[in-house]
Order: structure tokens, then sequence, then C-alpha cells
């Protein structure tokens, strides 16, 4: 027998951070900031994330060869094994910063992670780790933020202090996945937010409706009012003006400047929503830069590729405190194979590479791309067994995370204040071209003169629509209700 291990379907009650009120989607595919999971077949099997689907869905735009060209024209670096396997798939107006590059004109890079756990794991890792080159690359300032607000608003169980807690061990695991304090300031919502980043909060928060809130994030009236304000506050850090100590005072620059948000595609929402909102807003005449996205794909639960690895169920994860021991438990244990029950099956037809939570951890992983494709040939053919294959996968991750401790043993107290610190930060930008000034945006033609993808999409508007109908019809009989009564 290969050593085929089943998928195990989650249920409701381990499906993490879910909002009541975005969970009821039936069994069609969801994906939003909170609840990840590929359509639900008929057999009650959890189906792969489509992710072409989702790229029609939120109206983004495909990373194809063309763009992958042009982006190494433009910077002279062969694109990372994430573009060139299609792990960072899709984008939002990535052309606009090879643009940008070009000329050398200021713009960031803006990531994030909500601190819900002690120790982040090997999918959080992986945004962290583009970034991180996307910066080396593109030679640029980078924010970080931690929503610790974020992770207190949307639990049921955890404290402020908590969140607190996480957020600190979160910082020092942020840090020791190598990223330049020159150009880096990684900040928490509770300790950054004030001043020119609080201004901004109000800005988004005054230019989303209660009804957008529900459309985009499927909130209803018992969400409490902190979720739904809060998308204004992940919006704000896209903003330079937000960073007065990074970009400086002068906001008629500022607004201008935009930035490139690498993140996986559950965060897009937010970042949707953040746009549309940049379409409208204006400084002194000055018109805001629309923040622009590279989206990757998740890194799948062990039990399979149906939903992502998520830092609630340790089950699901590879953590990067896991020791090597638990490395391998756990990949033999819960990883989903695509090999066939039997040595002799799986010999005379083979593996199914697709599927097979191993072999997807080594697309992520492994960097060499001869090598890669030599195990997808062998276990395609059947030549590499279930078995064989797990510990390929488990070696990898063992290094992995092996030299992530060892660069986390070594970040102290000083790192944590070096990266934090409110101060300016040093970056070069396009070493070929002169560093330009900051082009101010005009005006003209502005309104939704992108083609409008940063806008509502269709079934957001369709859900507005009714929200506004069902508003009407409830203002309609609170009236005649009214009306009967003084009768
Ligand atoms: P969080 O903590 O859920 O996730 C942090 C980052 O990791 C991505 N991610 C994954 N990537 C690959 N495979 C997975 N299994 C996986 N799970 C999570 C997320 O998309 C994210 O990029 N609200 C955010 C924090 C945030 C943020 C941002 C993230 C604030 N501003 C800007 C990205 C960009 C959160 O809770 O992330």
């Amino acid at each position: 027998m290969a050593e085929t291990a089943n998928a195990v379907a989650l249920n409701e009650s381990q499906i993490p951070e879910v909002p009541a009120e975005a969970a009821a989607q039936g069994s069609k595919q969801t994906v939003d900031p909170w609840n990840v999971q590929g359509e639900v077949g008929a057999d009650g099997q959890i189906k792969a994330i489509n992710y072409d689907k989702l790229i029609e869905e939120f109206g983004t735009k495909k990373i194809d060869e063309e763009l992958l060209a042009r982006f190494e024209r433009v910077t002279g670096k062969k694109p990372h094994h994430f573009l060139r396997r299609g792990i960072v798939f899709s984008h939002r107006d990535f052309e606009l910063i090879l643009d940008r590059y070009e000329r050398n004109e200021p713009f960031f890079l803006y990531t994030g992670r909500g601190p819900s756990s002690d120790s982040i794991h090997v999918g959080h890792c992986t945004p962290f780790m583009f970034t991180k080159w996307l910066q080396d690359t593109f030679d640029v300032p980078l924010v970080i933020m931690l929503t610790d607000d974020e992770k207190y608003l949307f639990s049921e169980k955890r404290t402020i202090e908590e969140v607190q807690g996480y957020c600190d061990s979160n910082i020092r695991d942020i840090i020791s996945m190598g990223f330049d304090p020159n150009k880096t300031f990684i900040f928490s919502d509770y300790d950054y937010v004030g001043g020119a980043f609080y201004r901004q909060i109000t800005r988004l928060a005054k230019h989303i409706t209660l009804n957008q809130a529900r459309a985009i994030f499927g909130f209803n009236d018992s969400s409490n009012i902190g979720k739904i304000h809060f998308g204004s506050i992940q919006g704000a850090a896209a903003f330079a003006n937000s960073f007065p100590h990074i970009f400086g005072e002068d906001e008629k620059k500022t607004v201008g400047i935009p930035c490139l948000i690498p993140c996986a595609v559950d965060q897009d929402p937010y970042f949707r929503a953040t746009r549309d909102v940049a379409a409208r807003l204006t400084y002194q005449g000055v018109r805001f830069a629309k923040p622009s996205l590279i989206h990757s794909l998740f890194l799948p639960a062990l039990q399979g590729p149906g939903t992502k690895m998520s830092a609630s169920i340790d089950s699901s994860a590879i953590f990067m405190t896991d020791t090597p021991n638990q490395i391998k438990n756990k990949v033999n244990k819960y990883a989903f194979s695509g090999g066939k029950v039997s040595v002799e099956e799986h010999r005379a037809v083979g593996g199914d590479t697709d599927v097979d939570v191993a072999y997807q951890y080594l697309r992520f992983f492994l960097e060499d791309d001869e090598e890669l494709e030599k195990i997808r040939v062998a276990y395609s053919k059947g030549e590499l067994l279930t078995g064989e294959l797990k510990a390929l996968c488990i070696k990898e991750l063992q290094t992995f995370v092996a030299a992530f401790q060892e660069r986390r043993a070594k970040v102290d107290d000083a790192a944590v204040k070096e990266f934090t610190d409110i101060r300016p930060l040093t970056w070069m930008g396009n070493p070929k071209v002169p560093k330009a000034d900051i082009v101010v945006p005009k005006l003209e033609g502005a309104e939704g003169a992108e083609g409008g993808d940063g806008k509502l999409t269709k079934n957001q508007l369709k859900k507005l629509e009714k929200q506004r109908q069902i508003e009407a019809k409830k203002a309609q009989k609170a009236k005649e209700k009214e009306g009967s009564a003084a009768a």
C-alpha cells in the first residue's frame, strides 16, 4: 500500500475567524479575509480553490508572460520562482508600479499580519518571502502593519493583552524573514494610530457606507461596529501621507505616491474598497494614488488544496516553532496525497501533483526548477511513491524552518526597537535612473479613469442594490405603520 493520507474535511466549528455573518455561503467557493474554502461537490468533498474564477469574480488581472518579460526588462532580474510558477498569479495595476520604477519615481511596499497566534506558520511566510524579494529588487520603503486591533475585534474570546503579546512575537518572526531595517517600518495599529494615520482612517471611514461594508464583507446588523469600521484602518496604510516620518509632511506631494501590496488573495476585498475610495479622494486639488496589488495563492492546509493553512487549526499547519520531528509527523500523518491506494496502482497510473500537498509545498519551497520538474515527472509516472515524495517535502520544510529559527533566535529587543521606531528610512529605487521628484497626479478625468477595476464587483453591486431595496421597503413599512398609528 502507498501511504496515502485521506482528506480531512474541516467541519464548521473548526474553521477559524469566520464571522457568523459571512459563513452562510452555501456550497460555493468562498474566499474573503476570514473564510477560505473551495466549492463543496455533491459528494461532500471540498474542491481545490479555483483561482481563475477568483480573477474573474474579483475583477483582477492574471500575471502573464508578457508582464513577466517586462518585469525582467525593467528590473534586469529573473522573476522570482513564485512568479515563474504562477504562485504569485494575479494583480491590480502592477504595470503602473513598473512604470514608476522605470522612471525612478517614488513608491512603497505595504504588507501585514493579523497577530492571531504566538507563531506564524509557513503559509504566512510566503507573502513575506516575496515581499523581501521585492524590497531587494526595487530598493524602496516597506511598511508592515500588525492588525492587533483586528484580531481583538474579530474574536469573541481574545483580550487586548493577548493580541498585543502575539503582536510582539509576530514582529520578531517578521524581522527574521530578513528585511532591511533601513528601509522597513513595522508597526502595530494599537501603537501607531494617531496623528496623520488617524486622519487617514477617518478619511476612508467617511467614504465607506454601511451598505458598502455589508456588500463587500458580508456584515449584518449583529456585527460589532468595530468590524464594520476596520476596513478603513487596513486601507489607511496604503497611502504615503499616513507616514510623514518616511515620506515627509507635504501632503500635496505624498498623496500621489502609490504603494504595491503583496498579499495572498484573501486580503483583496479590503483593498478593492480602498481603491474605490482612493478614486474619490483629493487633497487640495491633488488626487490620491490608488494602491496596486500583487496576489499569491494560498499555501494549502495539510488536509488538501480546498482550504488554506490556518493558524487556528494546529493540524492544518506547519508552524515556525515546530521541531523537525513535529514537521515529519504532521506531513506523514496529515498531508493529503495525490497518490494511488496501492503501490501497484500507483506504479501503473502515477500520482496527481495538482492535489498532492507534499508536491504543492515543494512548489513553494524548492527553488531549483529542474529538480522540481524531475520530481513532478517521476511522481506523475508512478516512479516516485507518496512516502518518498513526503520525505523530500519534509527535508525541504525542515531546512526552511531551521534556518528561520536560527535567525529568530538572534532577534533581540534592540532589533525590534530598530524596526518599530518612528524614523526616516533610506532607499535608492532604480539605480540606473536619477531619482525623479514626486509627480503630482492630475485631476482631470480622474473619476473611474483606470477602467473601474478598483470599483465594486458586479456581485457586490447586486448585493448593494438588494440591500437598498430591502431598506427602502423597511422605511416604507415603517412609514405606513406610523401613518396607521397616527390614524
Ligand atoms: P493574516 O495574518 O491572515 O496573513 C498574513 C499574510 O499571509 C497571507 N496568508 C497566506 N499566504 C499563503 N498561504 C496561506 N495559507 C496564508 N494565510 C495567510 C495573507 O494573505 C497575508 O498576506 N488583515 C491581515 C493583516 C494585514 C495585511 C495588510 C495583509 C493588514 N494589512 C496588507 C496583507 C497586506 C491579516 O490578518 O493577515
